[in-house]
């Protein structure tokens, strides 16, 4: 299966364990953990640890910036228990706010409906996390329905908004 896509500015493709110090420098920034499921990683040797469990199945990319090959964040599209794609995406603080995690959230949900078939999405997000709600709706995403969610480990669970998109036809 083609692992790889390019949009306008990225590259997505899968994540490598030598990507662990682009990876750490978001994964251990407790600003961009603060909405994921995952505690800020305490060292580079805990994102070696992550890195290194991923398969294939995941879904996990990397979204690397042509122009320096840095990678600045990382998501994932998976089929979930009931047959929906559901999407993720954390991005390194300094790039925010520069229209990223729209392009690579656009370029997940392509790569889906083209790979894995997807034609029906979903993802939530923090009720307060109003920057993805934006990435989220931009990309099509109406709401579903509100919830909450949790850490992985329990620690803090949030309001969140579920949201929900099928498509047809590809849209972007
Ligand atoms: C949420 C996140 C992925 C957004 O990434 P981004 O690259 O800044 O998003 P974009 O530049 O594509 O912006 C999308 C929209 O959100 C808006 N936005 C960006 N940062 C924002 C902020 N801090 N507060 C409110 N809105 C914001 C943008 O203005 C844009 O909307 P607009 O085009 O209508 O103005 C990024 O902030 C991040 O990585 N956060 C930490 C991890 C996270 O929360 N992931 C999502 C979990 S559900």
């Amino acid at each position: 299966m083609q692992r790889t896509l390019e949009t306008e500015r990225l590259l997505l493709r899968p994540l490598a364990l030598s990507d662990a110090e682009d990876v750490f420098e978001y994964a251990g920034d407790p600003m961009v953990s603060q909405y994921m499921p995952y505690q800020p990683h305490p060292n580079v040797e805990a994102t070696k640890e992550w890195l290194s469990q991923i398969k294939p199945e995941d879904g996990e990319f990397a979204f690397v910036l042509k122009t320096t090959g840095k990678v600045i964040g990382a998501g994932s599209a998976r089929i979930n228990e009931d047959g929906r794609c559901v999407i993720g995406y954390n991005f390194n603080r300094l790039y925010w706010g520069m229209g990223y995690a729209t392009e690579a959230a656009k370029g997940l949900i392509s790569w889906a409906y083209n790979h894995l078939g997807a034609r029906d999405f979903s993802a939530c997000h923090a009720t307060e996390n109003t920057a993805s709600g934006n990435v989220l709706r931009k990309c099509g995403f109406t709401l579903e329905h509100y919830g909450r969610y949790s850490k992985f480990d329990g620690s803090k669970s949030y309001d969140a908004v579920y949201v929900s998109m099928h498509l047809d036809k590809l849209p972007y």
